[in-house]
């Protein structure tokens, strides 16, 4: 794999993959995991199989007798663990039910693997995982890559403060594939790989500290991404450059702040004929929101170094982007910069113009994220994307309306926006659509500017602030995500600890791939 100076190993355990044909009763590992359907109709039991027939019999039958003794049925979620006591070279079988197989999705094994690899990332060291018996070649491919995901995602800590860290290990994970050609199943774990590092990238950048991921940081990593790669450059527009071309929206929210803003422009080319199409993702880069003048309350504040996740999101994706190898145009788009307070700061009733020429009033400088991305989309669209991704954390009421699992996302044009539920649904991650009504603009309006930063009105402020970006978009078809809830975790789940999930970046790589593929 590759590695970026200065983004930490924050994974204790290194996972090596490998796919083995060799029979599972000569295999010597710490734990072999089965994965089992239960009957249809008749929940009390659960399918056997051909695999598992052949395992029970090399231990005597003592696998089917453990299932029956804790009354295993093959329901979601039921597991069930016995030693092989030296019957054969692995120590141990676990054995973990995936419901009907009629009703199974792959957020089924995802949630097991996750948390299978969560609960023994620090106490084994090798374990082989079988495949549950289904379907044809085609979905082979996604089921691979669900698990390797899984594994690395629900293995992921982040230990760079802890002073006790637990030493580096090695987690020998082997896939046995027995009736799949090897070269398929490896090119799947790869790419398992690739899309649970750019969350993993994500994740790191999200759970720093803002005193260390501050914008130069960020802009730092971007270089560092563009010399990895011929097919990528990166510009940075320092401070004096952007008050020349007339980012005074970012900039305003930046003035509170001693350290340098940086607006980060990557920008991925393909190698072969380039078509027309130039997809823009753009990235909330708050690397500390404090609400400015308009200070939020104390409790939870510490949370707010997570408001750049958008940011993390883009750079997460162009970290493998070379490697996905798009067949057109990616650009990203990140004004990076800490809402604080000082004596330099904007204060409500201030009014500055955005790179559109638009010119908005702030009302509560706390509503800083669109202010600055009113520059970022303008400048995406004055660069000529064709399509527009934005990712934010801009709300609170997001998470209000949707909880902390799932995404508001909003789309100027239907067909766009499926294409991409349908890559956020593959993918496990939980997006929901709300409207941009044309009557709810009015909100946003200002007695003095061309717009307010906030609605005259408490209700439906993930909308009005979706609104809000809208101005900055033009006609470009354009996705904005609100991901202020899933973003950064408040428990631990199946697929990760508390803290940044970097949600979406598996989505968006999903969607890139999806669409090379035309
Ligand atoms: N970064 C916050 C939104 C947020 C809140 C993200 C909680 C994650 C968790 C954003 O900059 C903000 O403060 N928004 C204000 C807008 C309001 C002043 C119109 C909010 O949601 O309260
Ligand atoms: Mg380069
Ligand atoms: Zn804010």
């Amino acid at each position: 794999m590759f590695h970026f100076s200065l983004v930490v190993a924050t994974i204790a355990s290194i996972m090596k993959f490998e796919v083995s044909k060799k029979s599972l009763d000569l295999i010597s590992t710490d734990i072999i995991v089965f994965f089992l359907f239960q009957q249809k109709g008749k929940k009390s039991s659960f399918v056997p199989t051909k695999l598992f027939d052949l395992l029970d019999k090399k231990v005597k039958g003592q696998l089917s007798l453990a299932c029956q003794a804790d009354k295993f049925t093959g329901k979601v979620g039921e597991k069930v663990s016995f030693f092989t006591s030296s019957m054969i070279p692995a120590t141990k079988i676990l054995v973990i039910g995936l419901g009907e197989k009629e009703k199974w999705n792959y957020s089924v094994i995802r949630k097991a693997l996750g948390s299978f690899a969560s609960s023994h990332k620090n106490v084994i060291n090798s374990a082989v995982l079988t495949l549950p018996e289904i379907f044809d070649e085609k979905s082979f491919d996604s089921l691979v890559i669900a698990m390797t995901e899984s594994m690395l995602l629900g293995s992921y800590q982040f230990v760079k403060y802890k002073e006790k860290k637990k030493e580096e290990r090695v987690f020998e994970l082997t896939i046995f594939a027995s009736d799949i050609d090897e070269k398929k199943v490896k090119k799947a774990i790869e790419k398992g790989e690739l899309y649970a590092k750019a969350t993993t990238i994500a994740r790191d950048l999200i759970n720093e500290q803002a005193s260390v991921a501050t914008p130069t940081y960020l802009a730092d990593l971007a270089n560092d991404i563009a010399k990895s790669s011929s097919a990528i450059s990166c510009r940075i527009i320092e401070k004096k450059e952007a008050e020349k071309l007339g980012f005074d929206a970012f900039l305003g929210i930046a003035r509170a702040s001693d350290t340098p803003p940086k607006f980060i422009v990557l920008e991925y080319k393909p190698k072969k004929s380039p078509s027309k199409k130039k997809l823009a993702l753009i990235g909330k880069g708050i690397t500390f929101d404090s609400g400015g003048i308009n200070v939020k309350p104390g409790d939870h504040m510490q949370d707010m170094k997570m408001d750049m996740s958008g940011a993390a999101l883009v750079l997460g994706v162009f970290s493998v982007l070379a490697q996905i190898e798009p067949s057109f145009e990616v650009m990203g788009v990140i004004a990076a910069t800490p809402n604080l307070i000082s004596g330099k700061g904007v204060v409500p009733g201030d009014v500055v113009r955005a790179y559109n020429g638009k010119t908005i009033e702030i009302l509560n400088t706390d509503a800083e994220g669109r202010v600055t991305m009113a520059d970022s989309l303008s400048y995406a669209v004055k660069q000529g994307a064709t399509e527009i991704m934005d990712f934010a954390t801009l709300t609170g009421a997001c998470l209000v309306a949707l909880g902390e699992d799932i995404a508001a996302i909003f789309a100027n044009e239907a067909t766009f926006g499926e294409k991409v539920k349908e890559a956020a649904k593959k993918k496990g991650e939980k997006v929901w659509e709300l409207p941009l009504d044309e009557d709810y603009k009015s909100m946003n309006k200002s007695e003095v500017a061309d717009i307010a930063n906030i609605p005259n009105s408490r209700y439906g402020g993930t909308i009005t602030a979706a609104l809000f970006l809208q101005e900055f978009v033009n006609k470009v078809p354009w996705i904005h995500f609100d991901i202020a809830g899933p973003a950064f975790a408040s428990r631990p789940s199946s697929l990760g600890p508390k803290g940044g999930t970097g949600f979406g970046v598996r989505t968006v790589l999903q969607y890139i791939e999806e669409e090379s593929k035309k």
